[in-house]
């Protein structure tokens, strides 16, 4: 097995590495975080620069010194070598010209065509498709056994049949992009082994093929959704050229159930831990807003991002040459001390919650948050409503991807329905 050189530099106690490289860290992150935090705003690593600074990542994210890039780029690494012989054809979420990879004037251009269906006003309308898909899920889970896998059942197809109905993905072919997307997760990460490597290849190759004969269908029978709007705008000679298409539509997709699925889990484990809150929030349901973003702040479904600086710059007095990378660490600055009072502790109440970093910041502010907010906010609500005397059956399983984080499996006795 090849693996990255983060992986040596983990074992070395270097914080970056051990953040995307160790899984004990990723269960439990808070001595790295710490760690970090106590050497300094902005912390110089073996590799590279790393925050877990509140102020830092909420002012690199809007700097006009820096730039998207892609996490991995900077790894000396045999596999980097390997993976530019064989790295396939297939998009890749990180790579132009996917929208998180660009900046102005692709960027203005591919996002000012989907931004659009996405605003909190937009969003507001899906709120009675989001509850119609939950209600019809749990009566699926009603007509099942009291144990279940809730992350299989629920979290996960939540947001696929979302996204897929404002992109016009047919009921059917929903579970395949489920499998493409569970197999491409890991192409956010480092420290990949030949095996992950080549499945997340694989997982990319096949919907990128799947995206292709999607894409041609609406061509030919277009309908009502977000991605007929599209190759609309593309054969007006305005939008977008066929790659360009493909990328913003598949990220899009992705983007809309990858993370998704994570805050779904991680809210009803944090509820189920913390039966206290849980109880604070069936007797006044107006907590629920403000317990969605205490989710988002705790267990960030994206613990990282990073950025390249432009030009030679100093940050809290740290030098940071043109080309350096810095390591954005959301789900550490969401627990900076600064901001948040008792930041490790679990609020429903918090009131400044929502000063979370979760989505990100600046230009590739997250374009579903509130999509993503209104989801969870439902989802979760419902599934509460439904089954108030839902507890947990087991110790579950943590997803094995280290950008992304959140449950692959939650066993839950749902217990008897309301
Ligand atoms: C960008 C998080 C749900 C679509 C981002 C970024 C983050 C993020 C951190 C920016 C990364 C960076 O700045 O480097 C999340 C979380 C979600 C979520 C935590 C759920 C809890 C969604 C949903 C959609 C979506 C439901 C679909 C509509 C996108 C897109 C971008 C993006 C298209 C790229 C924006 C750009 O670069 O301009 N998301 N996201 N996300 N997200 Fe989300």
């Amino acid at each position: 097995v090849v693996r990255y050189g983060a992986k040596k530099a983990a074992q070395a106690g270097d914080p970056q590495a051990m953040l995307v490289a160790d899984p004990a860290t990723r269960a439990d992150p808070r001595q790295v975080f710490e760690r970090i935090r106590a050497s300094g705003p902005l912390v110089k690593t073996r590799i590279s620069n790393i925050t877990v600074n509140h102020r830092v990542v909420h002012e690199l994210l809007r700097s006009d010194d820096f730039k998207v890039t892609e996490l991995g780029a900077d790894l000396p690494t045999p596999l980097r070598w390997i993976e530019n012989k064989t790295r396939s054809k297939a998009l890749h979420p990180l790579k132009p010209p996917s929208l998180l990879s660009v900046e102005p004037p692709e960027h203005t251009r591919y996002r000012k065509l989907v931004s659009s269906v996405f605003t909190p006003r937009a969003v507001a309308k899906m709120r009675e498709m989001v509850q119609e898909k939950a209600d019809s899920l749990l009566e699926e889970l009603v007509a099942g056994g009291r144990e279940v896998d809730i992350v299989d059942k629920y979290c996960a197809q939540l947001p696929v049949a979302v996204i897929g109905t404002i992109l016009g993905v047919p009921d059917s072919d929903r579970q395949r992009v489920l499998e493409f997307g569970e197999m491409a997760a890991p192409s956010l990460d480092l420290g990949l082994s030949w095996e992950q490597f080549n499945r997340v290849e694989d997982g990319l190759e096949q919907f990128d093929a799947w995206l292709a004969d999607h894409l041609a269908e609406l061509r030919r029978n277009p309908g009502e959704d977000l991605m007929s709007e599209l190759i609309k705008a593309t054969e007006d000679g305005v939008g977008l050229d066929d790659q360009e298409l493909r990328a913003t539509a598949g990220l899009v997709l992705a983007a809309g159930f990858e993370t998704t699925v994570n805050l779904l889990g991680s809210g009803i484990r944090l509820l189920l831990d913390h039966p206290d809150q849980l109880d604070l929030l069936q007797q006044d349901p107006l907590h629920w807003p403000t317990a969605v973003e205490e989710m988002l702040r705790l267990e960030s479904p994206v613990q990282l991002t990073a950025r390249r600086a432009k030009r030679d710059v100093t940050i809290e007095g740290v030098p940071v040459p043109e080309g350096g990378l810095v390591v954005l660490v959301l789900a550490g600055a969401n627990r900076d001390p600064e901001v948040f009072d008792d930041p490790y502790r679990f609020d429903v109440t918090r009131t400044n919650a929502n000063k979370h970093l979760s989505f990100s910041g600046g230009r590739h502010f997250c374009l579903g948050a509130a999509l993503a907010k209104a989801e969870t906010e439902v989802g979760l609500k419902t599934l509460f409503d439904r089954f108030p005397h839902l507890r947990s059956a087991g110790e579950g399983i943590r997803r094995d991807t280290r950008v992304l984080h959140g449950w692959a499996s939650l066993p839950v006795d749902l217990g008897q329905p309301a």
